[in-house]
């Protein structure tokens, strides 16, 4: 399988709860290198751009509010099929659905306060991360 690089995000949920640390060692345990990282602040402006594909979606100005309400923590992870693979790691969206063990399934709270963001497919990866993240700043 290919190594690839996808975008993940730590939300304000687990930020506020101090989570970060608990939800690398579940990325670094599943083989997931953390080749850059970077803990923001990011305006409600900045979480809408970041999530215009869900501009028409009846969550979308909750979810920007919720992506400002606090710091997140912009990850790129790199690996064998790491999109799918942090995928899995994660669990579904909504932690009702979310298989043991995963984050999601420990850590979050609702459909919307769920923890984590990652990347759903290689061209959203490459688009995510570069909004984010310069070349510059992926060591990996
Ligand atoms: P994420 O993987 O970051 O992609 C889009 C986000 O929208 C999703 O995780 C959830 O946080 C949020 N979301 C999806 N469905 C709902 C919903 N029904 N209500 C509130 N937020 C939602």
């Amino acid at each position: 399988m290919a190594i690839e690089r996808t975008l993940s995000i730590i939300k304000p949920d687990a930020t506020k709860r101090n989570l970060t640390g608990k939800i690398n060692a579940k990325f670094e345990d599943a083989g997931l290198r953390i080749i850059a990282q970077k803990r923001i602040q990011l305006t409600k402006d900045q979480a809408g751009e970041f999530y215009a594909v869900h501009k028409e979606r009846p969550f979308y100005d909750e979810l920007c509010e919720f992506m400002a309400s606090a710091p997140v923590v912009a990850q790129v992870l790199e690996g064998e099929g790491a999109i799918a693979k942090n995928r899995e790691v994660m669990g579904a969206t909504n932690p009702a659905d979310a298989e043991a063990g995963t984050i999601r399934a420990e850590f979050a709270e609702s459909v919307g306060e769920n923890s984590v963001h990652g990347s759903d497919a290689p061209d959203t990866a490459a688009d995510e991360i570069a909004y984010f993240f310069s070349g510059l700043e992926l060591v990996g």
